[in-house]
């Protein structure tokens, strides 16, 4: 697996500390929501290990509702069309009163966020704010308004910290860009 790196694009210690800082400003954002469930959805897969250092860094009261959206077909680098996996999901049928907050690894073409932003705004949410580890710099993502953003990087295709590529990958503590000829059958 190590061999496939080509270049660390960001480190362990650069992810905790952006982390921390986001969780810092979601706390101070959330404190003040007295009324309703604070509601937070991942995006399976790639949001897990994302989700599972910032949780811990929210000393906010709040509930967990999951959402796996897949992306068809699906072994390319390049996007595809998004559906929702429903045996992965389990969202309430309302989220009446509650304030939820969306979580993906990256934001790419913005499909997927758009979707789930989509399918939770028909259960009736007090508000919906939308967090991202990655954004690509893309000319429409930069048109999405994302409350919050830990890293932008170049459109580059990256894999680690949750990341895949192929559903590999997802284990390396770094978020890394990989040799051309990993990627290449796959593009060719
Ligand atoms: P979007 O729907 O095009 O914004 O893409 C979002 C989804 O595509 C993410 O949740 C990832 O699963 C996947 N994705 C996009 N770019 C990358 C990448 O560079 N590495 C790994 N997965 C990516
Ligand atoms: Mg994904």
């Amino acid at each position: 697996m190590q061999q496939d790196i080509k270049r660390i694009l960001i480190s362990r210690d650069q992810i905790a500390q952006r982390i921390a800082e986001i969780a810092e400003q979601i706390t101070l954002d959330f404190a003040n929501e007295t009324s309703g469930d604070i509601t937070l959805v991942p995006i399976l897969t790639g949001s897990i290990i994302f989700v599972a250092d910032l949780i811990r860094l929210l000393p906010i009261k709040m509930l967990i509702r999951l959402i796996s959206i897949s992306s068809y077909p699906g072994s390319t680098t390049t996007s595809k069309v998004a559906l929702i996996r429903e045996e992965l999901t389990n969202l309430p049928n309302s989220l009446e009163n509650a304030h939820v907050l969306i979580i993906d690894d990256i934001l790419d073409s913005g499909q997927t966020i758009d979707l789930v932003t989509s399918v939770l705004l028909t259960k009736n949410p007090a508000s919906i704010k939308t967090c991202v580890l990655l954004r690509k710099d893309r000319p429409n993502t930069l048109n999405m308004p994302i409350d919050y953003v830990c890293f932008d990087i170049p459109d580059e295709f990256v894999v680690g910290y949750g990341l895949d590529y192929n559903d590999y990958y997802r284990n390396l503590p770094d978020i890394v860009t990989l040799h051309p000829q990993v990627l290449q059958a796959d593009n060719a």
